[in-house]
């Protein structure tokens, strides 16, 4: 499973990628908006930092077809490995089978069932974007969503990835893993907090101090 950041935040997607660990980025108008920048002038910046191989979702905010794709099409000419981001509704799904003819890399995003999973394949999304948390905050799995789509995409041999979306925790991350999510797109609170163990601290403590005991 691929590691994707889940931010706009300059100084974030400097440090998670400095590790070596993501391979893209995912944004939405709420991210964005945080950063308080212009789109094309925050995915510019991304853009400057990371690798041209890296994947940089942004997304579109029409609520008609025909706009959606023009504003699509105007995403995907920022850079080569930009993914354009759709909401999984109908306007949206006509969209995505446009953009997606013309070859266009498509990501359905806001999706919540593995009905609108199954749709957002057919009209040939390139990838799906199923929210874990915001299923859990309403009272309901969202692991059997991921689940469930992972298992249909398996046995239909879809091409779609699925990009798990809304993680909250490194639990969540471990367990979109073991659900057989193609990539989880994660906050960089959560990627800190995978990396930090209190035993890896009190370990590398004691062998330093143990370290100064070595006759030098
Ligand atoms: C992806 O970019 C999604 O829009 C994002 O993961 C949503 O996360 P949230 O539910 O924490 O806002």
């Amino acid at each position: 499973m691929k590691l994707f950041i889940d931010t706009a935040n300059i100084e974030e997607i400097k440090d998670a990628y400095s590790l070596g660990i993501v391979s893209g980025v995912t944004t939405n108008p709420s991210i964005i908006a945080r950063e308080g920048k212009k789109f094309e002038d925050a995915i510019a910046e991304i853009s400057a930092i990371v690798s041209p191989e890296t994947l940089i979702f942004g997304e579109v905010i029409s609520l008609e077809a025909d706009k959606m794709v023009e504003e699509g099409r105007a995403i995907n000419k920022i850079r080569p490995n930009m993914i354009v981001k759709i909401p999984t509704c109908k306007e949206g799904l006509k969209a995505v089978s446009i953009l997606s003819k013309e070859g266009i890399k498509t990501c359905c995003t806001l999706c919540f069932s593995a009905g609108q999973a199954l749709l957002a394949s057919a009209a040939g999304a390139s990838y799906v974007a199923p929210f874990v948390g915001r299923v859990d905050d309403i009272g309901w799995t969202g692991m059997e969503l991921i689940q469930k789509i992972a298992d249909m995409f398996a046995i239909q041999e879809a091409p779609t990835q699925i990009v798990a979306a809304s993680t909250r925790n490194p639990i969540h991350v471990i367990d979109l893993a073991l659900a057989g999510a193609d990539v989880a797109t994660v906050p960089y609170k959560v990627l800190m907090q995978m990396i930090d163990h209190p035993l890896t601290k009190s370990g590398l403590d004691k062998f330093l101090k143990d370290y100064e005991k070595i006759p030098k």
